[in-house]
């Protein structure tokens, strides 16, 4: 199986988890897109959708699917949403698509939050994968030497040549060479720096359940 036939699949089976009549979050990637076509598909089950990016939203409004304004929203039964990395315990580092603050916004709305990845994500150890952090543009230079204080090697994206720009203005840095024992201490540490937006560790309020896409099958797993 390909790397996107095991986002489908994950995709395919997250559909178990939404509430009729309700109003779901969806994040944002490329498994969130798979997720997204498949609940254009059962539409008319869902009262809405919250969208934790600008392009997720343009995909959920392509499927006729109608997009809330999370401040008329109070709560909602699910969030789904896929991973850069996540661990056994559901800890996770997302934001290589540049939406960390949203999807972690529109996440902290939801009673449950469902990952869904293909089994290449899951790691004994969160780090590997650069840690995004959003900033304030003004500020990238302090924070970044503040982040190379914490042990990691932080570099601002750069895309066509510029500074990334996300959906609220901020700029991106990927902090290299972290190896992330305590996930919930370093999202507090690098929130507390002055002139952090967020950063992509989603440890204090992680994953509730997992779908795991494998070559024989989706494995569930169950965070308590
Ligand atoms: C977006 O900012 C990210 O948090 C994504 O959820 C994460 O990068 C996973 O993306 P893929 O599903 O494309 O791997």
């Amino acid at each position: 199986m390909t790397q996107d036939e095991l986002k489908q699949a994950v995709a395919r089976a997250a559909i178990e988890y939404i509430v009729d009549g309700e109003i779901i979050g969806v994040g944002t990637g490329s498994t969130a897109n798979f997720f997204i076509d498949e609940l254009g598909k059962v539409k008319h089950r869902i009262r809405g959708a919250v969208a934790s990016s600008e392009a997720t939203a343009v995909r959920l409004r392509a499927h006729g699917i109608a997009v809330l304004d999370l401040n008329e929203v109070q709560e909602m039964p699910v969030y789904i949403d896929g991973a850069d990395e996540i661990t056994a315990s559901g800890a996770m580092i997302k934001g290589g698509g540049a939406a960390l603050t949203r999807e972690k916004i529109v996440a902290s709305v939801a009673r449950q939050f469902v990952c869904i990845a293909d089994g290449s994500k899951l790691v004994g150890m969160l780090g590997k994968f650069p840690l995004p952090v959003e900033v304030i543009p003004m500020a990238h230079a302090v924070v970044s030497r503040k982040l190379a204080a914490l042990g990691g090697t932080p570099v601002l994206r750069i895309k066509d040549g510029k500074p990334v720009v996300t959906d609220n203005g901020g700029a991106i840095i990927d902090v290299h060479g972290l190896q992330i024992s305590d996930p919930v201490a370093l999202e507090a540490e690098i929130n507390n720096i002055v002139g952090v937006i967020t950063n992509g560790l989603f440890a204090r309020h992680g994953a509730s359940v997992c779908l795991l896409g494998r070559p024989d099958g989706v494995e569930k797993l169950t965070f308590s």
